[in-house]
């Protein structure tokens, strides 16, 4: 049975508008990434509290490297301001976190980061946090199918499940609600493979200001929703 609760199993955010938000109040961009990293805390604390059990962020995008370098730069040091900052409540708030994303392009501290952000909590089980971090679907799809060639699995075996145990979301079901803020209805390169099924919800809200209220009112919309998984519909 394909999950038709209420509440999603899995939801994943494009946590877009920070740069607007920041320039709305005269500020430099920096600011509102630095703001966006306190809403996301809030959030995974709020999906928690829900019953939702996998949330997946996209947090820097294999593209976003074509950013001027200061602000490429910035958030490589804001990551690492974050885990300081944070990752001791999360640890203690039972949050699990993954990061997904191509790590061979960040610098060693980062690496150590996530590797710390990740061996500290992973036995905690109230909700998986997946952050995803110079990660691309078409990266994904891609690193996937040379996995499994390095490891020999043969054409013929390699079908949609099999692959799907060598994506970077091999950890969790495939998303059930993916949200956009800021306004932009496109999916830029997010979980292309895991959100084929996904309900979509798009929110004009910049993402340093998407509280609570605007959670629910995506979980409602949700839950409005009629899945169908391709079956007919209900006359
Ligand atoms: C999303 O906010 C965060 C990242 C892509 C790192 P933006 O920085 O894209 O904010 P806008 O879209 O320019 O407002
Ligand atoms: C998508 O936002 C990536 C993240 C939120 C990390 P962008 O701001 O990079 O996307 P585009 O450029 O509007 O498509
Ligand atoms: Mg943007």
């Amino acid at each position: 049975m394909e999950p038709t609760a209420a509440i999603p199993r899995h939801v994943a955010i494009v946590m877009d508008g920070n740069g607007r938000w920041a320039k709305k109040r005269f500020m430099p961009r920096f600011f509102g990434h630095k703001q966006g990293v306190d809403a996301l805390v809030k959030i995974v604390l709020a999906c928690a509290d829900r019953g939702i059990e996998y949330l997946t962020v996209f947090a820097f995008s294999s593209e976003n490297w074509k950013r001027p370098s200061e602000e490429v730069s910035g958030l490589m040091g804001l990551v690492l301001v974050a885990v300081a900052k944070y990752l001791g409540k999360l640890a203690n708030d039972g949050v699990r976190i993954q990061i997904i994303g191509d790590r061979s392009q960040v610098s060693d501290k980062l690496r150590a980061a996530w590797e710390q952000a990740e061996s500290s909590t992973r036995h905690n089980t109230r909700i998986t946090l997946s952050v995803a971090f110079n990660y691309g679907g078409r990266w994904d799809v891609v690193q996937a199918c040379q996995k499994a060639i390095r490891e020999g699995v043969p054409a013929d075996q390699l079908d949609e499940a099999r692959l799907s145990q060598y994506m970077a979301l091999s950890h969790a079901p495939d998303p059930d609600l993916f949200i956009r803020t800021g306004g932009e209805v496109r999916i830029s390169n997010f979980l292309l493979w895991q959100a084929a099924y996904a309900e979509l919800v798009f929110t004009d809200c910049l993402w340093p200001e998407f509280g609570e209220a605007e959670l629910d009112a995506a979980l409602a919309e949700y839950a409005r929703r009629d899945r169908r998984f391709a079956r007919s519909a209900a006359s």
